[in-house]
């Protein structure tokens, strides 16, 4: 299959036609790209799992247009009060809400549960798809499963090159992580993966609200996927370091800089930090200090890092871990090992 990238611009009928004939189209939206397909046929819907290669036990959020088709997706008198506060709040945006599923929603959109994940998301290109397709768009983020989300219509092609017909590019992703999905079906509702819309953002609207910090074992099967320890993660050996980490195993980071260089073996750093740097051989990229620039940039630099072929990725953890700054670590969390693993590597 050749994979085309279309300007988002441009007519949008080449995309709802491929949606409406059951096949693949990759999307932005302002966390990340999705993939997606029409969230009411099991066919569709099948052929997203095989393109990530995503197990069949992880459940897919379903994407709409407004509140009134989030209400259509789910069973009868199941949009609760909550739900309507938090959609009148944060919809068009980065909130996934999980509610009873409709019998209008392919079975296979939910893996066997009886729950459905619904997002209405603010990008233009996603809002404009989805008014013209007219019906609900199941869409996981545009990766192979496992692997870094995308941020640009490029990082999708080297994801899923070959493996779906078209991506619409509407430019880089705004917010650049993953939505925060709540559950609506447990009391009192319960933050299953952290994002851009916080805690602190949530309980004004709705009262208390709870945080899953479980992070599973890769072989279990988890009440939602993004718990698995390992996700979002580069090919290349990624790390995480604290600043205690320095402290403790590298006092001098610079003498262990030249320690790995002068044995071949060159790292990439990414740092918020500018006084905590690598020289030459290795690489290293800086990243903002704001906590949204930061979150917008963390994917594409984990992957421009991953193109660089290194032996190994290091990631400097934030000092911060308020608001915004949580959802950043839990991503940095699953996508790297600790600090300690990566002594096996040094000379
Ligand atoms: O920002 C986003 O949410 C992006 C864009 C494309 O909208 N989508 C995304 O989808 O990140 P995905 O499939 O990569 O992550 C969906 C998360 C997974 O952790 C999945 O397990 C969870 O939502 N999820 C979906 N349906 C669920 C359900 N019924 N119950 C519990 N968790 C669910
Ligand atoms: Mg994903």
């Amino acid at each position: 299959m050749v994979t085309t990238i279309h300007p988002a611009s441009q007519d949008l009928t080449p995309a709802v036609q491929l949606l409406a004939a059951g096949e693949l189209v990759a999307f932005p939206t302002e966390t990340v790209y999705g993939l997606g397909a029409d969230a009411r046929s099991d066919d569709a819907v099948q052929k997203i799992y095989a393109a990530k290669g995503r197990p069949s036990g992880n459940p897919i959020i379903v994407h709409v247009a407004d509140t009134a088709a989030a209400r259509d997706a789910v069973a009868a008198g199941e949009w609760s009060a909550a739900a309507e506060s938090l959609a009148a709040t944060f919809w068009p945006g980065p909130l996934t809400l999980i509610l009873p599923r409709g019998p209008g929603i392919s079975t296979v959109v939910s893996a066997g549960r009886d729950s459905l994940a619904l997002r209405c998301p603010a990008h233009p290109v996603a809002q404009k798809l989805l008014k013209a397709f007219g019906g609900p768009i199941a869409a996981p983020s545009a990766n192979r499963s496992g692997f870094t989300s995308p941020t640009t219509a490029r990082h999708v092609l080297a994801e899923l090159d070959g493996r779906i017909p078209l991506i619409l590019d509407g430019g880089p992703s705004q917010v650049g992580l993953e939505s925060t999905v709540l559950d609506l079906t447990s009391a009192p509702p319960k933050i299953l993966r952290p994002g851009a819309i916080t805690a602190e953002m949530l309980m004004p609207v709705i009262g208390p609200v709870e945080t899953l910090h479980t992070v599973v074992d890769q072989s279990d099967s988890a009440i939602s996927p993004g718990q698995h320890s390992r996700h979002y993660a580069p090919r290349t050996p990624a790390y995480r370091v604290t600043r205690e980490d320095w402290a403790r195993c590298a006092p001098n980071p610079q003498g262990f800089a030249a320690m790995l260089a002068a044995a071949g073996k060159n790292i990439v750093l990414i740092t918020d930090d500018p006084a905590l740097t690598f020289p030459p051989p290795h690489e290293t990229m800086l990243l903002p200090r704001d906590p949204a620039a930061y979150a917008q940039k963390l994917y594409a630099s984990l992957r421009a890092a991953d193109e660089l072929n290194m032996v190994a990725i290091l990631i400097l953890v934030p000092e911060h871990i308020d608001g915004l700054w949580s959802a950043i670590h839990d991503r940095i969390r699953r996508a790297t090992r600790p600090y300690g693993e990566l002594q096996g590597i040094a000379p």
